[in-house]
């Protein structure tokens, strides 16, 4: 690994454009799972992603949908940022493009601004119906059951992206812009198996950047890796990521 680590510090010092691009896994060591891992505890293995995360599963059954995102908004106010959140937030002019819908990269000190949820956010919900634009942030502690929306009476349920739905168009168009025009592209925790999310690592490299993986697994985005570091988030990017100021194009 040493040599590995080496090699992608050597290379992140030749690149004047930089961002990174994460997944569940760099949440994995606060203690929240992830959903495809070959661990027990992967949501998708304990849970159906149809009845769960998709509009026709909350429309079947729209209270057993938001019982589930609190479950999780219960996990999630537990948690804390990790050794990898702490080390990705120092590099303050970095953007993060995740798919992660919780706040950990924010809470260990990232710029709200620099980080585009592709996903969306579990902090907060909205309402079901699309030409309704009400949102409103949610008591992580203490999450409500469903219930309507105060401006249209439809129903309010998690600001996240489910299978099917499309993400939000801002922030997808500026992750798309900075991707092609990348150096290197720092990839963290990812299977890479969810589109069009997973095709930012194709689209930068086809823009000319480099990609450094940091995974346990190799999966789909190592097979896209110059240099693959097999190993977790929270212990590999403090040492790759030490002493640098990288910087993101804006
Ligand atoms: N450090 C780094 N990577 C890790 C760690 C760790 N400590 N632990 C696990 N991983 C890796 C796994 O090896 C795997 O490659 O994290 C990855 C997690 O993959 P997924 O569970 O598929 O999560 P992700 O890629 O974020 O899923 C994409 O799918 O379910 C939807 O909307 C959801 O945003 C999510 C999207």
């Amino acid at each position: 690994m040493d040599e590995l680590l080496q090699t992608a510090r050597a290379l992140l010092a030749r690149c004047a454009r930089v961002a990174a691009f994460s997944g569940a896994g760099l949440s994995a060591e606060s203690g929240l799972s992830t959903f495809r891992d070959p661990d027990p505890d992967a949501l998708w293995s304990r849970f159906d992603p149809t009845e769960l995360a998709s509009v026709a599963g909350f429309e079947a059954d729209p209270e057993r949908v938001i019982e589930w995102y609190n479950w999780r908004r219960g996990r999630h106010a537990e948690v804390r940022p990790n050794p990898a959140h702490f080390a990705l937030a120092a590099q303050s002019r970095l953007v993060q493009i995740t798919q992660n819908v919780d706040s950990l990269l924010e809470q260990a000190g990232a710029d709200p601004e620099r980080v585009y949820h592709l996903h969306g956010s579990i902090l907060q919900d909205r309402c079901h119906n699309p030409d309704c634009a009400y949102i409103e942030i949610v008591d992580m502690q203490g999450p409500p059951p469903l219930r309507a929306c105060p401006r249209c009476g439809d129903r309010l349920r998690p600001a996240v992206v489910w299978f099917g739905e499309a993400l939000p168009a801002s922030t997808w168009r500026k992750a798309e812009a900075l991707c092609r025009q990348l150096d290197c592209l720092l990839v963290v925790g990812t299977s890479a198996t969810v589109y069009p999310a997973a095709g930012l690592i194709e689209l930068a490299r086809a823009h000319g950047s480099r990609v450094i993986v940091v995974d346990p697994n190799p999966g789909a985005a190592g097979d896209l890796a110059d240099v693959f570091l097999a190993g977790a988030a929270g212990q590999v990017l403090p040492a790759l990521l030490e002493g640098f100021d990288l910087e993101s194009p804006l």
